[in-house]
């Protein structure tokens, strides 16, 4: 069973759904990866996924309990951390604030998991009575996934975490979400580099203008030429396939 798994979403801004039937899926300790050409409704997916974009239709299970209708602070309180693309830190606040607002949803010591939190973004911790306007970039990226993971959630949408980092910080980012993914999150992940979207991911799901155009593993995506899915990304997904070969789960 999947942690969570998303089924005939149709979703968007006001009376007009700009997703269509959307589904994608993470199993436990998975990364999961969400491409597609600008404006194909990956941010959207994941907006109406959390409830922060309008829902009119589909189902939203974690761990198989339908949280369909849940609005977003109860599904965050049930386990669904979302980071948006931008603006994923309140800037006025220090790292250690930031932190804190993310722990309302925490039963426990918000203490203990502040510091295990740190121990995953040891540049955090260093970093814990600065301003969150005054990071990096990549710093701020990395609070807003360490804020979401403050209450310890079993899923994790990502919307474009590593977008404007350098290399080196990308590949810091990536490597955090793996390790978040072994630690019992799974992670959705919006990223618009395809290349690093098929490497890093366990499953690849493509979106074209607002459906599922294909997805698949890493091993078959690899061979299918993307970058002209993308370029015809107008066009009908009319030989549109999908993988649905040997998923495993864990
Ligand atoms: N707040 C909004 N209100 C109305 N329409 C919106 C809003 N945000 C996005 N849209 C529209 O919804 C469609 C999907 O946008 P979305 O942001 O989900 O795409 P995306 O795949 O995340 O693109 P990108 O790669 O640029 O981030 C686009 O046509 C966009 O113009
Ligand atoms: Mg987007």
């Amino acid at each position: 069973m999947a942690v969570l798994e998303v089924r005939g979403l149709v979703g968007g801004y006001g009376k007009t759904p700009v997703v269509h039937d959307v589904h994608f899926q993470a199993g436990l300790s998975q990364v999961v990866t969400i491409v597609g050409p600008n404006g194909a409704g990956k941010s959207t997916s994941l907006k109406a996924t959390f409830g922060i974009a309008a829902r009119h239709a589909g189902t939203v299970l974690l761990d198989g309990e339908d949280v369909s209708d849940l609005p977003s602070h109860l599904l965050a309180r049930e386990g669904l951390g979302y980071v948006p693309q931008v603006d994923n830190v309140f800037p006025s606040m220090s790292v250690e604030e930031n932190l804190q607002l993310g722990s309302l949803f925490q039963r426990g010591s918000s203490a203990k998991r502040r510091d295990e939190v740190f121990g995953l973004f040891p540049d955090l911790a260093r970093a814990r009575q600065r301003r969150a306007g005054q990071l990096s970039g990549g710093q701020r990226n990395m609070l807003g996934m360490a804020r979401a993971l403050m209450s310890d959630p079993k899923a994790m949408l990502l919307d474009e975490p590593t977008a404007g980092l350098s290399p080196a910080n990308v590949e810091v980012v990536w490597s955090q979400i793996r390790r978040i993914a072994e630690l019992g999150t799974s992670v959705v992940v919006v990223e618009q580099n395809v290349a690093r979207a098929v490497e890093q991911a366990d499953w690849v799901y493509v979106l074209v203008a607002g459906r599922n155009y294909l997805d698949g593993s890493p091993v078959t995506l690899a061979s299918v030429d993307l970058g002209s899915v993308f370029l015809g990304a107008t066009h009908p997904a009319a030989t549109a396939t999908t993988d649905k070969g040997d998923r495993s789960e864990d």
